[in-house]
């Protein structure tokens, strides 16, 4: 969807097309304080090159969500460097962290994270309300991405009328709404079962490939691990692989 003339010529849309997507340098977090300081992440380096699907996994606790949080702009570090899509993000305010999650990045979560008393096709169109997107431009792009996810014939269905993958597809059209460059998803298959989690997996993989989006997937399942471009792998609060 990218490539087409409405996801061009906003400036939210002027992007730097070279260089990596996010690039992370010594990054470091400390939950608390004294003795009973957390240090979730303890300088953590990697980078994630455009048009990549690139997973992020380890054992519960070892930092994986922090890492993704404080990439989304949703929590600060205590020291190191985030660059996402060319912006370096200490250098942005408040205004500009929200300006950077609602234009730049598209966020799926485990637990699909969908307004229930919306339907699939208004959820979807959710960011583009926010955006004040004109009503016929945010209804065209909310029905490419119903048939994107393959959801056309579930428009008018509500979250809890739609199956945990289907509303998880719900989801990755959503976090697709506004162009994003980037895509981060915190174990997005994590409450559906093996078939259904590869279907969602699929799915960003193949959006990756043709919406020239790149994506960061924190995930446990190995099923899922192959069909990422490259896999790190996070111990303690520190990379140990990068594969
Ligand atoms: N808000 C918080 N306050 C205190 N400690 C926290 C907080 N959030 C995370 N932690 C701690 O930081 C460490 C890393 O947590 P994080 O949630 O990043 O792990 P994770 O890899 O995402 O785990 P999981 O696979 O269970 O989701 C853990 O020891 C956790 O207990
Ligand atoms: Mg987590």
């Amino acid at each position: 969807m990218r490539g087409q003339p409405s996801g061009h010529g906003t400036a939210a849309d002027v992007r730097e097309p070279t260089g990596d997507m996010v690039v992370v340098e010594d990054l470091r977090r400390t939950y608390g304080g004294g003795d009973t300081a957390v240090h979730a992440l303890r300088g953590v380096s990697f980078t994630v090159p455009r048009g990549e699907l690139v997973a992020l996994r380890g054992r519960s606790g070892s930092g994986k969500t922090t890492v993704l949080n404080l990439i989304g702009g949703l929590d600060s570090p205590d020291g190191g460097r985030i660059t996402v899509d060319g912006t370096d993000l200490a250098g942005l305010g408040e205004d500009g962290l929200l300006a950077l999650r609602r234009d730049r990045i598209g966020f799926v979560f485990q637990s699909f994270g969908l307004i229930p008393v919306l339907t699939a096709a208004e959820n979807i169109g959710v960011p583009l309300r926010l955006r004040k997107v004109p009503v016929r431009e945010r209804e065209a792009r909310v029905d490419l991405l119903l048939s994107l996810v393959g959801l056309s014939d579930h428009a008018d269905q509500r979250p809890g009328e739609l199956s945990g993958g289907q509303q998880q597809r719900v989801a990755v059209a959503r976090a697709l709404a506004n162009n994003p460059a980037l895509i981060i998803a915190d174990e997005p298959t994590g409450q559906l079962d093996a078939d259904t989690g590869l279907t969602v997996m699929n799915l960003l993989r193949a959006v990756v490939r043709s919406e020239s989006v790149t994506a960061l997937v924190a995930t446990h399942d190995t099923q899922l691990l192959a069909l990422a471009d490259r896999v790190l792998e996070l111990r303690d609060g520190r990379i140990v692989e990068d594969a």
